[in-house]
């Protein structure tokens, strides 16, 4: 009986289906696993269904022997695999892509608008019995509708947030390696600008680029400090890609006005300085988090692995 390994609980409809394919085993801890706990669960598997927690790389391959077919990460982003580890072995691994995008570019525009409006705050001062009343100058925040939306790449998830900005009269610039064709930009009604341009001119940056090696520290101090003291930078994307520490510099001095996060370098840990700022708001990497989400993205993570134990091509392979 081939063996299938699930780091972490899944919809029902998902584990029944692989249930089908094979000895399935399921992580019952409510956390991820630790790296041992991986290599020593993992051992002997024909099929590995990852979070985006669990580290993939040549150790783990190894430590799980050459039945192992398929890495299939349950999320589209898959810098926690080591591709190259993955080809080395022989390993098809795939992500879920088409599954989250709607869902995730509603969580930054929700962050766009939150946190701009200090929703969140709002909602902590009327918890807490904190004495209010209507003036002029209560709470006042900046307007999401009709500014200027910065992009930092221009993938699925950014076009999402392109239609939800455009039904809030918002001006889209956008910035990525490789300009993106005419035809895309006039359609989207977006504008190309440098990465500098982007940061100087941006009421709300919003990023939805991968995290790799070049955009590790992409939002760094350097970044930071080109933006505008009145704007707001979101994170729905990964982590690393913002210098946290030199974000939270630069929330204390000003140098921007406020960020929603939904990422952090350090899952679960979030810099003590993020906590304390009242123009912060904090999501714990709920981007997909909805139902009908969770349950698309685990039926496409089954597929590959039903692809890749059958001996099909696996549909969303990435090595
Ligand atoms: C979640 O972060 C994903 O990449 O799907």
């Amino acid at each position: 009986m081939v063996k299938i390994i699930v780091t972490r609980a899944l919809p029902e409809v998902a584990l029944e289906r692989l249930g089908a394919l094979g000895d399935v085993w399921v992580s019952t801890y409510p956390r991820p696993l630790t790296v041992q706990e991986l290599h020593e669960a993992a051992a002997g598997a024909s099929a590995l269904v990852t979070m985006p927690s669990d580290r993939v790389d040549a150790a783990l391959l190894s430590a799980i022997g050459p039945k192992l077919k398929i890495v299939a990460n349950f999320a589209v982003g898959y810098d926690n695999i080591d591709l190259d580890a993955c080809r080395a072995a022989g390993v098809a691994a795939s992500n879920t892509p088409d599954t989250l995008v709607e869902t995730t570019a509603d969580l930054a525009f929700a962050l766009m608008l939150a946190t701009p409006r200090r929703i969140v705050e709002g909602d902590r001062l009327i918890r807490a019995g904190r004495p209010w009343s209507w003036s002029w100058d209560f709470m006042l925040g900046r307007d999401t509708w009709g500014s200027t939306l910065g992009l930092v790449g221009l993938g699925a998830i950014a076009k999402a947030v392109v239609k939800r900005a455009k039904g809030f009269s918002m001006d889209v610039i956008y910035w990525k390696p490789e300009r993106a064709a005419a035809a895309l930009e006039k359609e989207l009604g977006v504008r190309y600008v440098t990465f500098d341009e982007l940061l100087e001119r941006s009421d709300i940056v919003s990023l939805h680029c991968p995290l790799t090696p070049s955009t590790k520290h992409l939002i760094d101090a350097k970044a930071l400090a080109k933006m505008r003291p009145t704007a707001f930078l979101i994170n729905t994307a990964r982590g690393a890609i913002v210098d946290e520490a030199a974000l939270v510099r630069a929330l204390d001095k000003g140098v921007i006005a406020g960020a929603g996060l939904d990422v952090f370098e350090r899952e679960p840990v979030v810099h003590p300085g993020l906590k304390q700022r009242a123009n912060v708001v904090l999501v714990p990497h709920l981007g997909s988090a909805t139902v009908e989400t969770r349950e698309r993205m685990a039926l496409r993570a089954v597929a590959n692995v039903e692809a890749a134990l059958g001996g099909q091509p696996v549909p969303d392979d990435l090595t």
